[in-house]
């Protein structure tokens, strides 16, 4: 029997004690042996719940405890989840987390450290929720030149621009949906600015070539200014707006973004609604491969964390090399990034915004006044230029 401590009863903690439950059995074939909460590390109590009995507000009743050989972490944030984690690793245990921002900030170091104590420190559930991904990314796709990773990360805003557009509620609305299924961070600033989707495209991006990244070099920007009005454009265009983590790799350079695109039917993100998420990766062999799946929730976020906790069981004495170097990968400055735009102008300006741009695409009869357009591809540098130029514009996107 293993017995293992979480840190953390919320969303997700509660979460991986009732899929323990829910699922004993088969978890307990797949392990090899039954997996035990022993304590559970929470400041509030929880009368009536079965866990009370085994709460406690001390970290050190947990660290000292020479029976608990896994520690799952699902507090969320870095402090204390930083310190209690690294605790765990130098008390010789093996850490499962769902927590990207502790990931993204120390995961070199925490990597390091599990390596040289000879545990196991995983965080399949730190992107795409539910969905296998951070796994199959560094075991799976191992003979390939992965070329690009391009993700809808993030199930609340995903949840958010697809009612948007679906019902025609209002953003403020959706977002109070969105936190009431729990779907939404403490501070939703992180999810619609952007910022817990950049912290998971640089998770991706340093396991798909096995070294850091610093997420805080990638251009990050969220959805709070896309209006109806953007999304009665996408419509038009019989296209879709969607927060996309996107990197690629070209000439041996890497280039990461997190910003909103408008997609077409063509590209398989297309699809993907509501709370999903779906991290399309690119290989030189492979071409396309798409997971896809519920990128937040509860049972399916805690599903991932404990498939983490029974490969920490099952490979207790077995090291699991994870390729992530301290040497930090450098991310090209965003003016040498190649993108396509759709630009919003008012109407005056039409027949220069045709000629700077070219205007195969533009279109009519969204909204008075004014006329949307689509750029070919330049450079970002190239378009802050061009688009500089101009006194109306309404609104930017970048565009499949
Ligand atoms: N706030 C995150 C989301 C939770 O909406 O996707 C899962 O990381």
């Amino acid at each position: 029997m293993s017995k293992i401590a979480v840190l953390g009863y919320g969303t997700v903690g509660s979460g991986v004690v009732k899929v323990l439950e829910t699922n004993a059995s088969i978890i307990t074939e797949k392990a090899g042996e039954t997996i035990e909460v022993k304590r559970v590390l929470d400041l509030r109590d929880f009368p009536g719940d079965p866990v009370q009995s085994i709460v406690t507000h001390e970290f050190t009743d947990i660290e000292q405890d020479e029976e608990i050989s896994v520690v799952v972490e699902t507090m969320g944030g870095t402090k204390p989840a930083y310190d209690f984690v690294k605790r765990s690793i130098l008390a010789g245990k093996s850490v499962c987390t769902s927590n990207k921002a502790l990931v993204a900030d120390h995961g070199t170091e925490l990597i390091r450290l599990a390596k040289e104590k000879g545990v196991h420190f995983f965080f399949e559930a730190s992107v795409g929720g539910g969905i296998p991904i951070l796994r199959p990314l560094s075991r799976c796709l191992v003979a390939d030149e992965l070329l690009s990773i391009d993700g809808i990360l993030n199930g609340t805003t995903n949840f958010i621009l697809t009612k948007m557009a679906d019902e025609g509620s209002a953003y403020e609305d959706v977002l109070k949906e969105a936190q009431a299924l729990g779907y939404a961070e403490a501070d939703p600033t992180a999810d619609v600015e952007g910022y817990d989707t950049c912290r998971k495209i640089a998770i991706l991006t340093a396991l798909a070539y096995g070294a850091q990244v610093d997420y805080e070099d990638i251009t990050t920007v969220g959805i709070s200014k896309i209006t109806a009005t953007d999304i009665a454009y996408a419509k038009k265009m019989g296209r879709v707006i969607r927060l996309l983590g996107s990197s690629r790799r070209e000439n041996g350079k890497l280039y990461a973004l997190v910003a909103p695109f408008i997609l077409g039917e063509e590209d398989p993100l297309y699809s993907v609604n509501g709370v999903f998420n779906a991290i399309k990766v690119t290989g030189n062999m492979l071409g396309e491969v798409m997971f896809y799946g519920q990128g937040a929730g509860k049972e399916a976020t805690a599903s991932a964390v404990v498939t983490d906790i029974v490969e920490a069981v099952k490979n207790r004495d077995i090291p699991v090399e994870i390729r992530w170097d301290e040497r930090k990968q450098v991310v090209e400055s965003m003016d040498t990034m190649k993108n396509r735009f759709f630009v919003r102008l008012e109407t005056a300006e039409k027949d220069k915004a045709v000629e700077v741009f070219g205007g195969k695409t533009v279109i009519d009869g969204v909204a008075d006044g004014e006329f949307g357009l689509v750029t070919e591809e330049m450079t970002e540098k190239e378009f802050d230029a061009k688009i500089a130029g101009f006194a109306t514009c309404r609104s930017t996107i970048r565009y499949k």
